[in-house]
């Protein structure tokens, strides 16, 4: 078998986290290094509890959970999104609670482990970026020492979900996104152009509580409550799959179909603030990312899959 790609996770968990945590833990061909945790759905505290937990739950808690940051680099913690994944973050379902998180800080945890790694370390962020930023504040060769970093956020050619312009993770810290994608990583981002096309629905729900573990149960719990929030906002009883798309395409598991090379401006005034804009990356001296917009149609099928093998 291929050696395991060692994968720093950064995290808001959150319900969709809660599934990407669940398809990485899934996956052998991926080693968890450690994990840091961000406000963004509830507080770095309380998402670093909800990680721990899930790991409980899992049957790995020896996998190391770090609290990063509570506030974002300008402003405070808005105090999170509870009308979408719950007061807890994860849908109000309660877990048993996990391993406290380590001394060392999120920015910390992923700038060790990149300088250890060497060139190795492929780093998957699906909550704000405020512990990127921060961790380049710390390292500022980050770029040079990461193999790959793949973010879930921006709404690049599709409208956002925060405001018509700005996509949740990138509106809730739109400095840092400035920082982090114009950074020079080797950057895919993840927008709701393609996470949207891409869901997991009341069958799902069935499949998982039927399954019958108590993580599985858990899952299938959060994932109603997911499914009702948006059936609330009257779209379909279905639950875009965000943070699992990301996690899939950062395992390389799931490819992008249709990848466009841009430079991304983020807007940080006005009401169309965290806005995620376009331009041609030719003559332009920022660096530019990958931005997939079409990804394998069977990736919902792929995280179905991991997520359920799981033998807990
Ligand atoms: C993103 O925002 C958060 O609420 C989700 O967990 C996901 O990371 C989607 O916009
Ligand atoms: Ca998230």
């Amino acid at each position: 078998m291929a050696t395991p790609l060692p994968l720093y996770l950064d995290c808001d968990t959150g319900i969709d986290d809660a599934i990407a945590l669940a398809y990485l833990v899934g996956h052998e061909g991926i080693e968890l290094a450690g994990i840091g945790t961000v406000s963004g759905n509830v507080s770095a505290a309380e998402a670093a509890r909800n990680t721990s937990a899930l790991l409980r739950a899992i049957g790995r808690a020896g996998i190391p959970v770090a609290i990063g940051e509570h506030d974002p680099l300008h402003g405070e913690y808005d105090g999170g999104a509870p009308h979408v994944h719950g007061t807890n973050g994860i849908g109000e379902v309660e877990l048993e609670p996990g391993a406290d998180a380590v001394a060392e800080t999120a920015p910390e945890m992923l700038v060790r482990l990149a300088r250890e790694l060497g060139g190795q370390l492929s780093v998957l962020a699906i909550g704000p970026l405020t512990n990127i930023a921060r961790a380049l504040e710390l390292e500022p060769e980050l770029p040079r020492l990461v193999s790959r970093l793949t973010v879930m956020g921006g709404a690049v050619w599709a409208p956002g979900n925060i405001t018509s312009f700005a996509e949740a993770n990138i509106a809730n810290d739109p400095e840092a996104a400035r920082i982090v994608l114009g950074a020079g990583f080797s950057l895919a981002l993840v927008p709701l152009d393609v996470t949207l096309q891409h869901r997991f629905d009341d069958d799902d729900a069935v499949r998982l509580e039927q399954r019958g573990t108590g993580l599985h149960v858990a899952l299938g719990r959060m994932l109603r409550r997911y499914i009702d929030f948006y059936e609330q906002v009257g779209l379909p009883r279905e639950s875009p799959l965000h943070d699992p798309l990301a996690a899939a395409i950062a395992s390389r598991e799931v490819a992008g179909t249709e990848v466009r090379k841009v430079v991304l401006e983020v807007v940080l005034d006005g009401e169309e603030r965290g806005r995620t804009v376009p331009s041609a990356a030719d003559g332009v001296e920022s660096p530019a990312v990958d931005v997939v917009v079409g990804a394998d149609a069977g990736a919902a099928e792929a995280i179905r899959r991991r997520i359920h093998s799981l033998a807990v």
